[in-house]
């Protein structure tokens, strides 16, 4: 049977990384993947991540499979640090959590728990764009998958009344994916007034919400802040799941670790969720991997470490900033004309730029500049040894 295996098309953000290693020229630059670079280009372990590993390993700690649902003491410290040490929701037993493959692998499991328990039909709204994963996840889980608006392609800002109306027009009961914070690709997050109205708009129709959190901490340096999308949705009540990640706030990108948690009415509906979580998890993979666990559990559990964490986080989202304010100056110095404000506007690892595919592929092709053919570049890859050349680039493919 395999002579009828078709080839499969490649993934539109990994595929284009694998391309980026797979080319052999010396000014090549990776804008492809949101992975946090330094200054020098090079990926960054955090030195409290380093230092919780090295007391994992003097601690002698062991390789035991961790329960189903993963260890316990890192999913606690991982949802108090998303909805906050004193959320009622969560110190009552409202809240259940279980540790996940990442944010994919939360997302992946609350399809299924979406398909196993809304009604059949029902759809997924994920925002217009949205990160290119999310649509086979949902559709795979068996959810349709359909649009909101989100980005205004004109401005390169939030349709803040395209959003509102279509939060309306879907039916009643639909799921909302949202984004907590630093949407991915755009970097276009709403105001707090903008939420608080979409927050009111969901619940008024009874739609359930998916909350997707990649950047907590990441996109001001304030995890508290970037929090605060998810925070006001539990306080407002509302039917959601959230999918956790700890890839980018902590660079634990290849130790697979995340969280999802699902907000019930009562300690009784959070055991019989719990229960088919666990019956979602068991046959796809056993168990999570524990040792991205113990990182983020020995971090966040020792105040000394975890204030440090704070400072390191806080010192990625500072760089990040710093480059996207001196790729604007750059290309404005290589002679754009062009409206460039929305790269300093947007937030969290990537800047949506606006180019079309034709231009990213003038990128590559040319300049040897790989990035996603939306026009998404990962600010992360960007430093002072490179934006001169990438302004000048993206100057000469967007004048051309
Ligand atoms: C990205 O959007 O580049 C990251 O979230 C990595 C990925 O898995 O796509």
């Amino acid at each position: 049977y395999l002579d009828s295996v078709p080839l499969g098309p490649p993934d539109a953000i990994l595929g284009l990384a694998q391309n980026f290693r797979e080319c052999a020229a010396a000014e090549k630059v990776n804008l492809v993947v949101g992975a946090y670079r330094d200054g020098e280009g090079n990926p960054f372990v955090l030195p409290s991540v380093r230092e919780a590993e090295s007391r994992l390993l003097a601690r002698g700690e062991t390789k035991e499979y961790a329960p189903i649902t993963g260890s316990p003491s890192f999913v606690q410290r991982a949802l108090a640090f998303a909805y906050g040490e004193e959320c009622e929701a969560l110190t009552s037993g409202r809240i259940v959590g279980v540790q996940t493959l990442s944010g994919t692998g939360a997302c992946r499991i609350a399809g299924e728990f979406f398909a196993r328990f809304l009604p059949k039909g029902t759809t997924i709204y994920v925002s217009d764009p949205t990160w290119g994963n999310h649509i086979p996840i949902m559709e795979l889980s068996g959810l349709t998958v359909k649009r909101y608006r989100y980005l205004d392609r004109s401005t390169n800002s939030l349709d803040f009344d395209g959003y509102m109306s279509d939060i309306e027009q879907a039916p009643a009961g639909s799921i909302f994916l949202i984004h907590a914070c630093a949407h991915n690709p755009t970097g276009v997050d709403p105001t707090t007034d903008q939420w608080d109205s979409i927050s009111k708009a969901i619940l008024a129709k009874g739609h359930h919400v998916l909350m997707d959190c990649a950047y907590q901490g990441f996109a001001s340096g304030d995890a508290e802040f970037d929090a605060g999308a998810i925070r006001r949705f539990v306080a407002d009540g509302h039917s959601m799941i959230l999918a956790q990640s700890f890839a980018k706030n902590f660079g634990l990108y290849g130790e697979r670790v995340g969280t999802l948690s699902v907000l019930t009415a009562s300690k009784e509906e959070a055991a019989r969720v719990l229960s088919q979580l666990k019956l979602i998890i068991r046959p796809m993979y056993s168990s999570p991997p524990i040792h991205g666990a113990l990182i983020v559990n020995e971090v966040l559990g020792d105040e000394k470490l975890r204030s440090q964490y704070y400072d390191e986080c806080a010192g990625m989202a500072e760089r990040i900033l710093q480059m996207r304010a001196l790729l604007k100056s750059e290309l404005i110095k290589a002679g754009s004309t062009h409206q460039w404000d929305h790269i300093t506007d947007q937030i969290g690892m990537f800047a949506f730029t606006g180019m079309s595919a034709d231009m990213c592929d003038a990128l590559t092709k040319d300049y040897k500049i790989f990035l996603t053919r939306d026009g998404r570049v990962s600010m992360a890859g960007i430093n002072h040894a490179n934006v001169a050349y990438i302004a000048k680039a993206i100057h000469a493919v967007t004048d051309g």
